[in-house]
This record gives structure tokens, C-alpha cells and sequence, in this order.
């Protein structure tokens, strides 16, 4: 397996909408190995969640885990999740405040609007149909990894740019209070 190098903000590639993935391209060697590498470089840098487009392929697949993860010790867990060609719909139209981070926005966080219930549609790396509902926090990393492929940023949702904030000075003046939003959503929607 090979680490893919991850781009950062300011880079177009972020900016292409990906192109969907056939069934056959899907069931290729070349895709499962990048779906590997996705993975392994997920990993390594320690993300909930890597989109194509931030490894320089633009092509709609991401991956999503969270297992105990350091980088964001708050987040509910997710079991490893690759989604292909995913379609995201929401449920009702609640909504929570979302402080999030990139790995393609280096330290940098900010705060987001995110849907609490979206249906996920999508195929699994086998070309199986995934669908299914996400809830609470988990709903708002699946629209993260996703926007990745639509060409969007993070950046681009926060609508108070005084929430925009470096990683130390969110653990100093923003992290107390955003585990108090983290376990109101947990509590509210399960995950
Ligand atoms: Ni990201």
C-alpha cells in the first residue's frame, strides 16, 4: 500500500466536482487499490474521514472511520466506511452546530451548519447498495467527506468567520463547550 499525498486548501483539484464511479471501474484493480491507499493514508494521518479529491483523484469516492480517533476524541465511533457515488438526503430539517477540521485545511477549525438525520445512499467498495441513516455528529462527518466531492470546503459552511479557529486555541477556548454540544447531539440522536 501507498501513502497518497493529501492535498491542501488552495489546491484545485479540491475544487472539481468528481465524476461517478462506473461498476466495472469500481471492480477494477486499479480503484481497489486506491481504495486501499485512501484508506491506509486515512490512517495515517489520522482522519475521520478522506475524500479522493483531497488525494488528487476526483473521483467520487470516500472513506469514513472513526474508532477512538485522538484528533477528535469526542466524536462518536463509526465503523469503516467506504461510500461510492454517494447521494445524501436529509430527514427533517433539524440541524446542529458542527465544529469542524480538514486535513486539507491545515490547522484550521470553524463552526458548520449540519443536518442531524441524512439518508446515505451509495454503493459499498463491492458495488453492494448502502442505505442507510446517519444521525448527530456522524451526520455531519458523512456531509463533510461528501462535500469533498462536490468541490466544497468546510470553509465554504462557516457562516460566523469568528468561529474560525487554530487547533490550540479551539482545545483552549472552544472545546469545553463544544463536548457539551457533542454530548447534547449524542444524547438527542444516538451518535
Ligand atoms: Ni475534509
Amino acid at each position: 500500500m501507498t501513502l497518497l499525498k493529501i492535498a491542501q486548501v488552495g489546491t484545485p483539484v479540491l475544487r472539481t466536482v468528481a465524476e461517478p464511479v462506473s461498476p466495472e471501474a469500481l471492480a477494477s484493480a486499479d480503484i481497489q487499490r486506491f481504495i486501499d491507499d485512501l484508506i491506509e493514508t486515512m490512517h495515517d494521518a489520522r482522519g475521520a474521514g478522506l475524500a479522493a479529491t483531497q488525494v488528487y483523484r476526483p473521483i467520487r469516492i470516500c472513506a469514513i472511520e472513526v474508532n477512538d480517533n485522538p484528533r477528535y476524541p469526542y466524536k462518536p465511533n463509526i465503523p469503516l466506511t467506504v461510500l461510492v457515488n454517494p447521494v445524501l438526503t436529509p430527514i427533517g430539517d433539524e440541524t446542529f452546530e458542527n465544529y469542524e477540521g480538514c486535513l486539507s485545511v491545515p490547522d484550521m477549525r470553524g463552526v458548520v451548519s449540519r443536518h442531524a438525520r441524512l439518508r446515505v445512499q451509495a454503493l459499498d467498495r463491492d458495488g453492494n447498495t448502502i442505505d442507510q441513516e446517519v444521525a448527530g455528529i456522524t451526520a455531519g462527518t458523512f456531509a463533510h467527506e461528501v462535500d469533498h466531492l462536490d468541490g466544497k470546503l468546510f470553509l465554504d459552511r462557516v457562516s460566523d468567520t469568528r468561529t474560525l479557529c487554530t487547533w490550540k486555541a479551539f482545545a483552549m477556548h472552544h472545546e469545553d463547550q463544544f463536548r457539551r454540544t457533542v454530548e447534547s447531539v449524542v444524547a438527542r440522536y444516538g451518535s
